[in-house]
């Protein structure tokens, strides 16, 4: 049986992805927020696991994402609820950078 390739989203050039910007794709027919933070790529489920709410457009500071919605602030690196009220943890992806460009992938 042969297994099947995970599904690996182009995001853009990382030209066009500068330090502080956000992205939203979709990723297996979810969206996930792609985060460009201190010359790292992170990318997370676009969706608060308080109350449903996408985390795109959300302050990042001190390696944290805020959900606009009620404040929760959730880890980039791990997709770990660091303040209530989220209490789980978001889904994180794999972020490959290729040639210049950036692409997002199932963990
Ligand atoms: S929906 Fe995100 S903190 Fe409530």
């Amino acid at each position: 049986m042969s297994e099947t390739q995970p599904e690996r989203v182009r995001v853009g050039r990382t030209d066009d992805l500068p330090d502080g910007s956000q992205r939203e794709v979709m990723v297996a027919g979810r969206p996930v927020v792609v985060i460009s933070y201190e010359g790292q790529y992170y990318a997370l489920r676009n969706n608060c696991t308080h109350k449903d709410f996408p985390l795109l457009g959300g302050e990042v500071s001190n390696g944290r994402i805020t959900c606009e919605k009620h404040g929760a602030k959730f880890e980039l690196s791990t997709g770990k609820a660091k303040t209530l009220p989220a209490v789980k943890a978001v889904q994180i992806y794999r972020t490959e950078v290729e040639e210049g460009e950036v692409f997002v992938l199932p963990l």
